[in-house]
Formats: C-alpha cells, structure tokens, sequence
C-alpha cells in the first residue's frame, strides 16, 4: 500500500497531491453530509486491491471468465455476510451503485410506460424514484406521494388512497431525507391491497437496519435495494436483496440485463463492510449515529431553529430556514467558509428551487465514525446556530473556522494517508 503510494507521487505526481488533498480536506472539516460516511482502512485497502483487474462476468461458479477462484471467494463471502446480516434469502452484491440497483429492481418488474409510485424527491425521496430528469421518470408513468403538510411526515392512509387511484406496478419507499422511521409492513398492506410489487431503497438507512435500531423491510418487501457507502459504511456501491422466488429475476436483470462485469474490488470491500457490520462496535456505533443526530436536533430547537418533523429517529435531520429569510445555498457555503460541510436540500413544500432551497440536511453518520458524541454535537450546533444566525459576519466565519479545526485535531482522521 505505502510502495504503491510511492509509486504513484512518482508517476503522476497531480493525482498524488489530489489524494493527499483529499484526505486533508475530509480530516480537517467537520463533515456533516448525510449519505456520507468514512471507511476503514481495511475497506480502503480491499478496494485498492488486485481484484480490480479480473473479469468476473457472471456469478460465483458460474462465470463467463476462467481465473474466478478467488474472486469466487469474495462475491461468495459477500452474499453470504449482507444475508446474515439482514436476514434475506438472497443477495445481489454486484450493484455498481444505488441507482443501478433500483434500475435492476424496476426493469424486473415493470415494462417501459408502467406506473412507478415514489416519493417526491422535494419531499425527501430520490432522483432514481420517478424523477423526469432520471431514467425513472422518463421510462415509466411514475407518479409521487408526499408527506403531510401538518406533521411533515408520510401519511399512510394518503398512500394507499393514492396506490388504489394511480395502480402502480411498483411501489417504491425510501428515502435520501426523511428523518422519521418508515412503516414497511403499512407498505406491505398497501401494496397488497393495491396488487403491486413493494420495492424498499433502504440506502441510507441500511447501517441502522443492519444493527436493528431501524425496522427492517427485509421480510416485507419483494425486492430491498440500497447503497453500501452510506451508514453502512462500506465501499461505494450497490446491494439487492430478495425472497428466493424472485432470485432468478432479480439476478438475470442485474446481468446481463443492465451491467456488465462485476467490480470484484469493490465487492471484495463490500464483504468486508458486512464483516464490520458483524461486530458487536458496529450496534454501538448506529447507536450513536442516532443519538448524535437527536442531539443535534434538540438543541436546534432549542435555540429556536426550525427541524422539519420536530426532530429525528434516524441519522439525518432537515433545518427549514424559510422563516429566517436565509436560503439553503447561503447556508450551505457560509458553513463550508467555517469548516462545515452540509448540503442545501429542499424541505417539504419548498417555495424554492433545488438549487437555491429553503433548507439544509444534516448528518452524524461521518462525525459518529471519527469518535464524536453528544457533546461535541452540543458544540456544534452551537456553532452552527452561530454561523446561521450572523451569515455574513466574516469575523463569526473565521472564530467557528478556528473551532471546527481544533474538534478535527481532537478526533483524526486518516492519518496514515495524509
Ligand atoms: C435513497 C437513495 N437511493 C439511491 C441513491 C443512489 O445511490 P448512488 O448515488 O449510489 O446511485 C441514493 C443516494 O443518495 C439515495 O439516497
């Protein structure tokens, strides 16, 4: 690894300094982007690895390439942890992302001009949910619930009055920022009164539902989708589950029917994610992502700040700042000037484009992986609030500045690497 480092200062000396850039740049922020999250060396080291030159077209003992023992191996242990985990009867690890992964669920079971039912991405669901500009949204009819203008979360009698109406094919549910618990087994009624395929993306949730601190979907959807980079905390990628009866489908329409060769070296990362996910650190760790985001929560509230829903039970939380005539876009790089990285998202009915917004989304999932709790989440807010309530005070910019850099000392990051 270190040889290789050498090597590669040597023969491209601009991609080196980027690294390095890199690694100093997520070590001295306080990173607070909700889908990310910081990955072992031992996940880092699997990824940059030789698997990252075999062709393994195909699945375990069935490949199109000769050569596949070993990576036999990998994609072996990788389903076999992510079902243990999530207690599913089977696991398509060869997803290259999240949104792949929802490409192979849907063109499993819907044909071009179907009815796709998602959640509106201004209401907290995502691109690759039926939105017009993804393939989602131009290859299917796809129509959107949202949640209730009152309590700003999902109204289920909504959605089923809405799936009996509009008879989707495929039902999706999940999320990219919806801060409250999600009913899948609700959803499970719902599609079987409205006879269509339950899909849940469990992508940013997947690290909370592996420690059981989130409901699992697992025995209430046909089909699980999710990422492996978010509060799982694993490589880049994608991840399916299912039932047994749709295992043929699923598998088929992964490969050959949208992807070609699997990345065995991001696979070989996902199997050891799954093993990290094993370990009895990793409830603690979910635990206090949770805590850290409830924390965080409050004390918005507290000093009068906004937090869509009232509050969180997951790792993320949104802060409307409509009535304080400040945009999600002004936030966002007033926080990244004082060493906070979030980022602008719209809140539920925003009056504004998703581009300028009326809110920020805010995550523990990153800060949690670094050693942070409750108290320093205390800090931070703080600081925040500070940041947020003086936007264009350049001396309050350059004092929290100074505070995130002195919390990032206390809690390194990647030392090895910068
Ligand atoms: C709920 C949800 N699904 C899918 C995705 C897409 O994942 P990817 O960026 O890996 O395609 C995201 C990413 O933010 C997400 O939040």
């Amino acid at each position: 690894m270190e040889r290789g480092f050498e090597q590669l200062l040597k023969t491209d000396p601009e991609i080196a300094a980027a690294l390095i850039g890199e690694a100093r740049r997520e070590h001295g922020q306080l990173e607070m982007i909700a889908s990310e999250n910081f990955v072992s060396p031992a996940v880092l080291a699997a990824m940059g690895s030789v698997m990252t030159n075999k062709y393994a077209e195909g699945y375990p003992g069935k490949r199109y390439y000769g050569g596949c023992v070993e990576v036999d191996k990998a994609e072996t242990l990788a389903r076999e942890r992510a079902k243990a985990i999530f207690k599913a009867d089977h696991a398509n690890v060869q997803p290259h992302s999240g949104t792949q992964a929802n490409m192979t669920a849907y063109l499993a079971f819907m044909k071009p001009g179907d009815t796709l039912m998602g959640m509106s991405l201004s209401h907290g669901g995502h691109l690759s949910h039926g939105h017009p500009v993804n393939f989602s949204g131009s290859l299917y009819r796809a129509v959107h619930y949202t949640v209730d203008p009152g309590t700003k979360m999902l109204n289920y009698d909504g959605i089923e009055e809405q799936a009996l109406r509009e008879r989707p094919k495929v039902l999706v549910a999940g999320a990219s920022a919806y801060p409250r618990i999600i009913d899948f087994k609700r959803l499970r009624e719902i599609s079987d009164r409205a006879g269509c395929i339950l899909v849940v993306d469990m992508a940013h949730i997947a690290g909370l539902v592996a420690a059981g601190i989130h409901p699992t979907p697992v025995p209430y959807a046909d089909v699980v989708t999710s990422t492996t980079h978010k509060t799982l905390r694993g490589p880049r990628g994608g991840l399916i589950l299912c039932p047994e009866r749709h295992r043929e489908i699923i598998d088929k329409t992964n490969f050959p029917g949208t992807q070609g060769g699997p990345f065995m070296h991001v696979i070989a990362a996902k199997a050891v994610c799954f093993k990290e996910a094993m370990q009895d650190d990793f409830l603690a760790y979910q635990k206090q992502v949770v805590s850290n985001a409830q924390t965080l929560a409050r004390r918005f509230i507290e000093r009068g700040f906004d937090v869509v829903s009232g509050g969180t039970d997951n790792h993320l939380l949104l802060l409307d700042l409509s009535s304080r005539d400040l945009t999600g876009k002004k936030a966002e790089k007033a926080l990244e000037e004082a060493g906070i990285t979030v980022n602008k998202n719209t809140v539920p009915f925003d009056a504004k484009s998703p581009f300028v917004t009326s809110g920020i989304r805010i995550g523990t999932p990153a800060l949690t992986t670094r050693g942070m709790k409750e108290k320093e989440m205390e800090t931070i807010a703080d600081m925040m609030c500070r940041v947020l309530s003086s936007i264009e005070d350049e001396s309050t910019i350059a004092h929290v500045r100074e505070e995130a850099k002195n919390l990032c000392e206390a809690f390194p990051l990647y030392a090895e690497y910068r």
